[in-house]
């Protein structure tokens, strides 16, 4: 209960820097974050992508250093994206089920330089790998078909977790795949890989850097619309969920963040469980333009944008500032 002015004043305990923060309530640290990183092929390689200043692709002896530098950091798990070849691409997006892809050698090369120091978690789609650019399998009149992808999707999420993947994130949208995935896991000894799905993502308008760093925004006719969800809808996103701990997600993502923090905390009110937010490229873009313009101070920007994530609920954040972030709380 609050009292009546003057003998309640909230502004006693906002007045000096040790007060406030002793009455802080959320806490941002490096272990909050998930760092995506792009792998492209070749070896000496980092190639800037233009539309996420800051961000780069890394090829496979680059990324184990990225990963380490991250440990150090204590930021406890990396995410995964490949920039597959061109000529690695096709209809089927068969070279997701690549031993050798480019995903699980960086998969391998993280493994045997950081050990069990951080934690790898691969996605699961097939947007990287197919000509089209869409997440599936397409049929005759251009729809993403589920059933068979979802069979695609689970060879992938094997295929990666005998790479040596930590946590497997399937980002697709197709539905039954968490369970499908999660039998075919427990079903080849791969009982403590976790899944974390990203349940309720969006046909958002924030993804198109991120298309442009695994080269798949050229290729992509129309849109993701008939999976992805509509940006309009909040019930959906608890259906989403709901279905996807019943099937054995260990976690469940909102994508995008910022835009989307009321489901967020719609989701963490209504499951108690660990729930995370993907600040996705778009989103820092965003953040990056604004400072580019001096509209505020970059740093600033960056920290107030991740605890309100943190305040909102998630358990962690999925975001390309990780890194500045990490060694901005470090001093
Ligand atoms: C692919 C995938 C996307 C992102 C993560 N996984 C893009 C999409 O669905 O088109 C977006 C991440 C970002 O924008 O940072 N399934």
């Amino acid at each position: 209960m609050t009292g009546q002015f003057p003998d309640t004043r909230l502004r006693r305990t906002r007045a000096a820097g040790w007060s406030r923060a002793l009455h802080r309530e959320t806490h941002l640290t490096p272990a909050d974050f998930i760092w995506p990183l792009f792998v492209t092929e070749g070896t000496q390689v980092e190639e800037p992508v233009a539309s996420l200043p800051g961000v780069s692709r890394w090829s496979v002896d680059h990324i184990a250093a990225r990963a380490k530098e991250a440990a150090a950091l204590g930021i406890p798990c990396i995410a995964l994206f490949p920039n597959t070849q061109p000529d690695r691409r096709s209809d089927n997006g068969a070279e997701a089920l690549n031993p050798d892809n480019l995903m699980c050698r960086a998969i391998r090369a993280i493994r045997d330089r950081c050990g069990s120091d951080i934690g790898i978690l691969t996605d699961v789609a097939l947007d990287p790998y197919t000509v089209h650019g869409q997440d599936g399998l397409l049929d005759n009149a251009g729809y993403v078909v589920n059933d068979p992808t979802v069979d695609v999707l689970t060879g992938q999420a094997l295929n990666q977790a005998a790479a040596g993947a930590d946590i497997i994130a399937p980002s697709d949208m197709m539905d039954g795949r968490i369970g499908a995935i999660r039998r075919a896991l427990e079903a080849d000894s791969h009982v403590n890989v976790q899944i974390m799905a990203y349940a309720a993502k969006y046909a958002s308008a924030f993804y198109g850097p991120f298309r442009d760093a695994v080269g798949s925004g050229g290729l992509l006719k129309g849109d993701k619309k008939s999976y992805q969800m509509d940006p309009a809808n909040g019930e959906e996103a608890l259906r989403e969920v709901a279905l996807d701990l019943s099937e054995g997600a260990d976690s469940v993502m909102v994508k995008p963040g910022l835009p989307y923090l009321d489901i967020v905390r719609r989701v963490k009110e209504r499951f108690e469980v660990p729930t995370f937010a993907y600040q996705v490229s778009g989103e820092y873009a965003m953040i990056e333009a604004a400072a580019a313009t001096g509209a505020g101070d970059r740093d600033a920007l960056v920290l107030e944008t991740l605890t309100s994530f943190k305040r909102a609920g998630c358990s962690g954040i999925l975001t390309y500032h990780a890194q500045d972030a990490a060694r901005l709380l470090n001093g």
